[in-house]
């Protein structure tokens, strides 16, 4: 959820952009651990405030000031020094305020957690009570209304989708036999990264000529592509263009603006009766995508079935999509899967499984690149793990502890999605003294968590020796590192991501030496973020690649 709110003050009304209108009361802490902030964003002529009802006799009203706004990131760093502690990192919608927020969305109430005592409540202590989705513009236009798992409403048909994910796409069995696709794929771009690398340096007649790693990025977006479509679709549609209604460019587009447009602030989401006028042009957008996206997976799931029809009794399902339509004609599934859903599905898998692993290792790529003692311990852990004469394999992480506190340190000051998907509760509750009511949506902020100095030490430099050795981890039990969320609505693709992500990763930097551009200080470098749904850089990232493996292990076989 993108939501701007700019020096909105306990006493002040504050414009914000275009229809919005702000009011925000503090309440200090009432003895509990937490304070709360009440804020209201109304449409003009109607702001007024309104304070979740309590449950304990109000504290005394002292509200500070509150200062609100979107971080700007933290200041980068030179050398191989630790960053010096950056300047106080301001939070997305956490300032002074605790742990504990409460927005007013239009004529919906929204509550932001931002301790890992409170996401502790909210996903674990309470997790059934808060496992809703809200339904949104979003979900009803590009997810075929609620069809996929992301959107889907809590009930018989999503817990049947999870059972089926786990079950049948994401088993350790289907996951391990589809290694070697994402083997090939990670070769494949090591070699166009070879390629455009010495193509740049004979253009610039020098040894070691920088090479955008623009380009190299949006490869390592491929490459997800490629792996997603192989692994979900059976072959490539995207990058072959063979068949595929759209190009590569066209369809990282349209991933882009799923992720986009499931992150805005819909105005018709919050007020409905200024949904048809469409103010911010979203559903407009959202519209468009839609049936582009159904282009695409109609022309998807036309290919499978005559595939399925021409062998008959001899069909053996051999990617994602084939599993899902033999599910859609299973006669015993206890809640139909129509074509729909099965587009749905299928739309979850591409959407989860290429933007967030190339955005994590766009954020890590930039942490070593400004951290260059980080860089060279992980390159020194690959070369003596994994050695010259081969690439990195699945079956090495194991023994790469450094490579993996790299992930981990970078998934907690860059999580890709820092608010979590919003919840929605389904009941009335009561936290930290205050009343939750049913329909409230719930924003877990794993952003502000991960830099958090009551949480980390030095929460703004970039030591993934604090992991090393350590208990803390990603997958949903520790609470104070959630990248991949926690609880039943957990990511159901973190075994494949943490896969990619650590291949990508530790191919790039164990196939290249690594360094920015001549005249780019790493005190330049602009660790600047784009805040939606997801959090990528902002500006994308570029560096000097040089190759330092035998030739061959770069050619794709
Ligand atoms: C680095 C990689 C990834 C990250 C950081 C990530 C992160 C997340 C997060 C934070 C959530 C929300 C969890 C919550 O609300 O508690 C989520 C949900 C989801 N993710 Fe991922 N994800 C990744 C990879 C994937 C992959 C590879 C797939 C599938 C191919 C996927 C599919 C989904 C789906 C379908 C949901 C919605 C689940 C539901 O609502 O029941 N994700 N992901």
């Amino acid at each position: 959820m993108q939501i701007q709110i700019l020096h909105a003050s306990t006493d002040r009304i504050v414009q914000c952009p275009s229809i919005w209108r702000v009011s925000v009361s503090c309440i200090p802490p009432d003895g509990a651990t937490s304070s709360t902030v009440v804020a209201g964003i109304l449409p003009r002529r109607r702001a007024r405030r309104r304070p979740l009802r309590r449950v304990r006799p109000p504290p005394p009203r002292a509200p500070p000031r509150a200062q609100v706004q979107l971080p700007a990131g933290p200041p980068a760093v030179a050398g191989d020094r630790q960053p010096a502690p950056a300047r106080p990192a301001p939070a997305p919608l956490r300032p002074r305020h605790g742990p504990l927020m409460s927005l007013r969305l239009g004529s919906s109430h929204a509550v932001v957690a931002s301790s890992p005592g409170t996401a502790r409540f909210f996903l674990k202590t309470r997790d059934l009570a808060f496992v809703d989705r809200p339904r949104t513009a979003a979900g009803r236009y590009t997810s075929y209304n609620n069809s996929g798992l992301f959107s889907s409403p809590y009930g018989a048909y999503w817990r049947q989708g999870r059972k089926l994910w786990q079950a049948e796409l994401f088993n350790a069995r289907r996951l391990a036999s589809l290694e070697h696709v994402r083997a090939e794929e990670v070769r494949s771009m090591l070699g166009d990264l070879r390629a455009a690398a010495a193509s740049s340096s004979a253009g610039g007649g020098r040894a070691a000529a920088a090479v955008a790693l623009r380009e190299h990025l949006f490869m390592v977006t491929l490459v997800n592509l490629n792996v997603i479509s192989r692994m979900v679709l059976g072959r490539k549609y995207i990058v072959d263009g063979a068949g595929s209604p759209f190009t590569p460019e066209e369809f990282r587009w349209m991933i882009n603006e799923i992720f986009f447009l499931n992150g805005v602030l819909n105005v018709g989401d919050v007020i409905p009766w200024l949904g048809w006028l469409d103010p911010q042009g979203y559903v407009r957008r959202m519209k468009r995508l839609a049936r582009m996206l159904d282009r695409f997976l109609e022309h998807v799931l036309d290919e499978h079935n005559e595939r399925r029809q021409r062998e008959g009794e001899g069909f053996v399902a051999r990617d994602m999509v084939d599993v899902l339509l033999e599910l859609a004609d299973d006669p015993n599934i206890e809640v139909p899967i129509h074509r729909d859903g099965v587009k749905g599905f299928t739309l979850d898998l591409i959407g989860g499984g290429t933007d967030t692993s190339a955005v994590t290792v766009e954020w890590a790529m930039s942490e070593l690149l400004r951290n260059p003692g980080v860089l060279a311990r992980a390159t020194e852990e690959l070369e003596r793990v994994v050695g010259r004469d081969r690439l990195v394999a699945e079956e090495d992480m194991p023994n790469l502890p450094y490579v993996e506190a790299v992930v981990k340190e970078t998934m907690r000051l860059h999580p890709v999605v820092p608010l979590l998907t919003p919840r929605l509760s389904r009941e009335d509750v009561s936290v930290g003294g205050y009343d939750v009511p049913a329909g409230t949506r719930v924003l877990i902020n794993i952003w502000a968590i991960g830099r958090d100095p009551a949480v980390w030490e030095a929460p703004m430099e970039f030591r993934p020796e604090r992991f090393v050795g350590g208990g803390v981890d990603v997958k949903g039990q520790d609470f104070e590192l959630l990248p991949f969320g926690s609880g039943r609505r957990m990511c159901p693709g973190i075994g494949l991501g943490l896969k990619m992500v650590h291949m990508i990763l530790a191919n790039l930097l164990h196939a290249f030496a690594w360094r920015l551009p001549d005249g780019v200080a790493a005190e330049e470098l602009s660790m600047e973020e784009t805040f939606g749904l997801t959090v990528p850089r902002r500006v994308p990232l570029e560096a000097v690649a040089e190759p330092k493996l035998p030739a061959h292990l770069y050619a794709v076989p």
